[in-house]
């Protein structure tokens, strides 16, 4: 039988939509494991059906932009829609891990990543971080690093705002995506 991955995401602009496709494919390129992508605008209250996607998989992967220091109005409505899923603690021991893309390197993000990982914590979800060793943080590093923007909690990409999702974010923060899709999809195959 093979482990479901759920892929939960916004992108008002198309940039994260992007690393979501990333993410996707990174948990999607390890064997046995079926992947789900889910649009959050789609689940706007307890009766939404998509919130089945979610209930059937073994980790659920949040995916947001950083709008004004925070996940999206989108994202929050379907978080403040998985209430009742809290009240019955029905994914209590799923795995669940975040990524969040925004237009400054920094842009704060991390508040992004804590929002989903305090949101998985209700919800008594078991956290997977990033794990990979920051890059571009030394005098031989570059903008083509992976994890160029140093994450750890949840993976961190950052899109130029005059580009579109074409070419930003750039290889290395989709690079980035693939491999912690493929490192939460690893995870849930193991967690079982
Ligand atoms: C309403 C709004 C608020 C934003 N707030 C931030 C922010 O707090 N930090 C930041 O770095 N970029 C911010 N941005 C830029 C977006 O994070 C950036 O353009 C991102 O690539 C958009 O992702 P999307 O194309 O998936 O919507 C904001 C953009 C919008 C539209």
């Amino acid at each position: 039988m093979s482990t479901k991955v759920a892929v939960i995401f916004h992108s008002g602009y198309g940039h994260t939509q992007v690393v979501a496709e990333q993410v996707a494919a990174g948990a999607g390129s390890v064997d046995g494991v079926e992947v789900a992508i889910v649009e959050a605008s789609e689940i706007t209250s307890a009766e939404s059906t998509a919130l089945s996607t979610l209930d059937d998989a073994s980790a659920i992967i949040f995916g947001s932009p950083t709008y004004m220091g925070s996940a999206s109005a989108v994202f929050k409505t379907f978080m403040e829609a998985t209430s009742t899923r809290w009240m019955e603690q029905k994914w209590v021991d799923k795995l669940a891990a975040g990524f969040t893309n925004s237009g400054s390197m920094n842009g704060d993000k991390q508040n992004t990543l804590v929002e989903f990982m305090t949101f998985a914590m209700q919800h008594g979800m078991v956290w997977v971080g990033l794990g990979q060793m920051p890059g571009n943080n030394h005098s031989g590093g570059s903008e083509a690093d992976t994890n160029r923007c140093g994450a750890s909690i949840g993976c961190m990409t950052q899109a130029n705002v005059d580009q579109g999702g074409d070419v930003a974010p750039p290889t290395s923060d989709r690079e980035t995506a693939s491999a912690f899709g493929a490192r939460v999809a690893s995870a849930a195959k193991r967690w079982g």
